[in-house]
């Protein structure tokens, strides 16, 4: 049986105050929480910060990008293993907004997930349409690609030390979800196409659906069999909402 996990993506998000009373309501909100691993992927410089205030807590912590690169000359980048000096359990890898406006393709995040998992990080490795692509009926293609450039570059046995996150595109930030179904049926096609390869790593793999996820609708989202939890961008800022979104992933 796989766990749930639900963690928030908080973008460019926070500040020293907010952040340290955010987590405050959070950690005392999840409480006693069974069956589900909550988490948030915050901006680097409160990556210590945020260490300090979870490292005896319940809530894990990771970054939301990292660089390709093991160190060099290259401005402005953070390498695998400067998370791992604030204990980071995960690392985002492809969000759809670094590959729209950042220029990242397939093969950049491939290597990113690479880096990271060499580090013994935990690549959340997220994927999916924009509009005009589900509109022009290639969701699965676009899916299958963006997919096929990790396991090309690593193998399918890659995909055991990962999580995916089905992100289309224009669910992100609009408040336009995809319902329970939608969702359900990428899951579906993304495991099976993982099974084709390998049934165990397939089964064991945790995907979570990120895109206008709320209290008010995680619950149906995570009742699927295929949706292991959420990738949570706006509604991990607001505590009630989160541990709400957090309870709702408990078995
Ligand atoms: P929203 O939950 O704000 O739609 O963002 C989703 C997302 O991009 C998480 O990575």
């Amino acid at each position: 049986m796989r766990s749930k996990l639900v963690a928030g993506n908080w973008k460019m998000h926070g500040g020293m105050a907010q952040n340290r009373l955010l987590l405050d309501l959070i950690v005392g909100g999840t409480r006693g929480l069974y069956g589900a691993d909550c988490a948030v992927c915050v901006p680097y410089p409160y990556l210590s910060q945020v260490q300090s205030l979870l490292q005896d807590t319940h809530i894990l912590w990771g970054a939301q990008n990292m660089s390709q690169h093991e160190k060099g000359a290259y401005t402005g980048e953070v390498s695998a293993t400067m998370l791992t000096d604030f204990a980071c359990r995960y690392v985002i890898v492809g969000h759809s907004e670094r590959r729209a406006l950042y220029g990242e393709d397939s093969l950049t995040v491939a290597l990113k997930f690479k880096a990271a998992q060499s580090a013994g990080l935990l690549p959340i490795l997220c994927i999916g349409e924009t509009l005009e692509q589900r509109e022009a009926n290639v969701t699965e293609q676009v899916i299958a690609d963006q997919l096929d450039a990790v396991i090309g570059l690593l193998g399918v046995s890659a995909l055991a030390k990962s999580v995916l996150a089905y992100e289309p595109v224009w669910a992100i930030g609009t408040g336009k979800t995809a319902t329970p179904q939608q969702a359900q049926d990428v899951h579906a096609f993304i495991r099976n196409r993982v099974a084709d390869k390998d049934i165990e790593i397939a089964a064991g793999l945790q995907i979570l659906y990120g895109g206008s996820v709320k209290a008010n609708n995680a619950s149906e989202l995570f009742s699927m069999p295929d949706i292991d939890g959420g990738l949570i961008g706006g509604a991990s800022l607001i505590a009630d909402e989160f541990i709400a979104i957090c309870r709702a992933a408990q078995s």
